[in-house]
């Protein structure tokens, strides 16, 4: 099992806090975003990958409707009651459980409170997905704890829900999807208008450095929020000057873009290219991984940072820093900020054979946390076996 140490020590706390057992025990990792930004709420493509980072949520059935849940880092309990739920303003970090248990409990009235308790090592703030890893795994266990049948669009939906209503980012599907389909050593290629993703190699050969800026992105200030309403006002620009329909910038072209942009403000003009450019990146990228050009892929990686940097204004010194590093470094075929942006991590491609020279070199140029990473499996129900 991945993680097991962090696994055993939730089942301790977990019957140490309760006295008693977990009934449903869930998984679920991080992510890193390989190629892609920005394109999931534009209903285009994303090249992705679940990483071996993950929490567990455990959970019991109580005899009340009050709903028990404690951070088993913090050993802090906060409760609700099942059937009067509602964004927290303080212990924010259960809005992404109280958010995924609303969206279950609007499929399912919920007859009974629970008591529950998680423990994982995504780092917090690192871009890397931890929100989703929280609600991927309460969503699987409550799932299961209350017998409500699911699929992974309708979880990964639920907890793209709690983000909006309970943690108030307004983010695409990318990190639950991504949580869920995850594979190992597989990226997974996601077309998010048919809400439907596949996996594919990237050689035996490849693995990811991922880098933790430590520079803290928080995507519910507004930020991500307001990029999304500039790329819903360029969409619609075009929709009313293109002859072929526009529901989103999946439909726009770089060659269309540079004809009619013009009619936009440059900032939104710009803020659009970002994402309609990612799109034609990432299917490039598909093919040149087919060919095994792993070389150009990397190339694409660079490409999508600095698109990033100049046109969508979503990163941050410190990620420049580790990308510009990161291209002197030889053995690094590309690199650029993975997730929403603002901080968090930058994502580089090496092989594998380069990794550890690779790491040494770039935390020796930059300040950041590196981990090797190769990609890993998804979201799963944990076997309790016997009294585990
Ligand atoms: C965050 C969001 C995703 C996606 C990425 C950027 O991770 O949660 O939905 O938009 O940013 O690609």
């Amino acid at each position: 099992m991945i993680n097991k140490p962090i696994y055993d020590e939730l089942q301790g706390k977990f019957r140490a806090h309760f006295g008693r057992y977990p009934e449903a025990v869930a998984y679920a990792p991080g992510r890193v975003e390989v190629l892609g930004n920005h394109t999931d709420y534009n209903e285009g493509f994303v090249l992705s990958a679940a990483i071996d980072l993950g929490t567990f949520f455990a959970v019991a059935k109580n005899a009340s409707m009050t709903c028990r849940l404690v951070a088993g880092d913090l050993m802090r309990e906060v409760t609700f009651h099942a059937e009067d739920v509602a964004p927290a303003s303080s212990d924010t970090w259960q809005n992404y459980v109280n958010g995924t248990f609303a969206g279950l409990a609007a499929l399912k009235f919920p007859a009974h409170g629970f008591d529950a308790m998680f423990l994982g090592n995504v780092p917090l703030g690192s871009g890397l997905s931890s929100s989703a890893a929280l609600e991927m795994s309460a969503g699987l266990a409550l799932a299961k704890l209350y017998g409500i049948a699911t699929d992974a669009v309708m979880l990964a939906k639920i907890g793209q829900k709690a983000e909006h209503e309970y943690a108030g980012c307004k983010c695409g599907l990318l990190d639950q999807i991504s949580s869920l389909a995850g594979q190992p050593n597989k990226l997974i290629k996601t077309d998010f208008r048919r809400l439907a993703y596949e996996t594919i190699g990237m050689g035996p050969d490849a693995c990811f450095l991922v880098c933790d800026t430590r520079a803290k992105h928080t995507l519910a200030d507004g930020a991500y929020n307001r990029l999304r309403e500039s790329c819903e006002t360029a969409a619609a620009h075009f929709a009313s000057v293109l002859r072929h329909p526009v529901t989103a910038l999946r439909d726009v072209s770089m060659a269309e873009w540079a004809v009619y942009r013009h009619g936009l403000p440059v900032d939104v003009a710009d803020r659009a290219a970002h994402p309609i450019g990612e799109n034609e990146r990432v299917l490039k990228g598909v093919k040149l991984l087919a060919e095994g050009d792993l070389a150009g892929f990397g190339a694409l990686m660079f490409d999508s940072h600095e698109s990033s940097r100049v046109l969508f204004g979503n990163s941050c010194d410190e990620l420049d820093a580790v990308v510009e590093a990161a291209k002197k470094i030889p053995g690094v075929l590309g690199a650029r900020l993975s997730g929403g942006g603002f901080g968090g991590s930058v994502v580089a491609l090496v092989h594998s054979r380069d990794a550890e020279i690779a790491s040494a070199a770039l935390s020796s140029a930059t300040p950041c946390d590196i981990r090797v990473i190769k990609p890993a499996a998804g979201a799963c129900l944990a076997e309790l076996g016997m009294r585990n």
